[in-house]
């Protein structure tokens, strides 16, 4: 059975963005694979957190994968915290990783904001515990959304020398990004995507917002002055990116619905789109606020953090095996 391996960052509620991207696929591939879902808490610290917050978020982002349909039967839940591997695996692997490489990470460039002396260690070194992640899985396949490309390629790269230098310990990975969806624009700024970090609450939609705060984000993403519903990436990202979500949420394809906006302009559009996102995301909101304080969550995190820990643990002894120590 095919392995694979993904973690999303504890750092604020999932969004459209993290969910088309990287969880939606998550759920699609539970049937048929042997999978490994974590909530990536130590990655969270590369920023400082207030601690109390980081625990509850931490149960939020396992309590939506359960909500979005991920089976615990199917696909192992764990926190990246509890299986102590990813620690001793990432040192192992950074002796053998080069400031060179990290340094051309665009997600560092970007989040260091360019100084990298005042930069924390972590937010420079956290590619390699990335890798340590999808390697102690033993990993072929990895859904993620675009931006995490580059880090998926690095991983590989540090896989190839360990299995060069040391012998053949690792699988190497390969990325796994949705054909529609893979990035998924900020709604207020369309020619970037989508964040969790960024400031404007116009930014993104939450899966987790109520319908009111869905219709008025929705009423105030950035279109274009053409009123004409139409897909084209270059000069209507806007549009584009709501297509996009109409069309993964709907299961209607862009095409047919260009063809069902033609002549009508942005207000039906956009009035349709969000009752199409409502309703996609209530099921999903109503089993969240089920599960989130029942207890539940937490005991499918130990199942799963042991599961997970059996695991990580042998791959963990071949290479320091294979290093000598
Ligand atoms: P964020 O980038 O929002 O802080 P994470 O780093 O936790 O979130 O990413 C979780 C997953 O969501 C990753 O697989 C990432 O590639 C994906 N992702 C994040 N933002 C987007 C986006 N705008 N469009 C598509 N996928 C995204
Ligand atoms: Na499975």
């Amino acid at each position: 059975m095919v392995r694979v391996f993904s973690g999303a960052q504890p750092t604020g509620i999932i969004h459209l963005g993290n969910y088309l991207g990287a969880l939606k696929q998550y759920v699609d591939l539970q049937n048929e694979t042997d999978c490994y879902y974590c909530v990536v808490n130590m990655h969270a610290l590369t920023i400082p957190r207030d601690p109390q917050e980081l625990k509850e978020k931490t149960l939020d982002v396992a309590a939506i994968y359960l909500a979005i349909g991920l089976d615990p039967k199917k696909a192992t839940l764990f926190v990246q915290s509890q299986v102590p591997a990813h620690t001793e695996a990432a040192w192992l692997l950074q002796c053998i990783s080069r400031v060179g490489e990290l340094s051309r990470m665009v997600q560092f460039k970007e989040k260091s904001k360019g100084s990298a002396e005042s930069a924390g260690v972590g937010l420079f070194t956290y590619p390699i515990l990335q890798a340590a992640d999808i390697l102690l899985y033993q990993a072929e396949k990895v859904p993620v959304g675009e931006d995490q490309r580059q880090h998926i390629e690095l991983t590989r790269d540090i896989a190839e020398r360990f299995n060069r230098d040391y012998g053949e310990v690792f699988t190497l990975p390969e990325i796994l990004v949705p054909k529609v969806g893979a990035k998924i624009m900020a709604l207020d700024e369309p020619t970037k995507k989508m964040s969790k970090s960024a400031e404007s609450k116009w930014n993104s939609i939450a899966l987790l917002d109520d319908p009111k705060l869905i219709e008025k984000k929705l009423k105030r993403a950035v279109t274009d002055s053409e009123n004409q519903v139409r897909y084209d990436l270059e000069t209507k990202p806007g549009v584009s990116n709501l297509l996009t979500i109409y069309s993964t949420f709907s299961g209607i394809s862009i095409r047919e619905l260009e063809r069902k906006y033609e002549g009508l302009g942005y207000g039906q559009f956009k009035k349709d789109l969000i009752e199409v996102t409502i309703d996609y995301l209530r099921p999903i909101q109503e089993r969240f606020q089920e599960i989130r304080h029942s207890g539940y969550v937490e005991e499918v995190l130990k199942d799963g953090a042991e599961k997970a820990n059996q695991v990580a643990n042998e791959t963990l002894s071949k290479m320091r095996q294979a290093m000598g120590i």
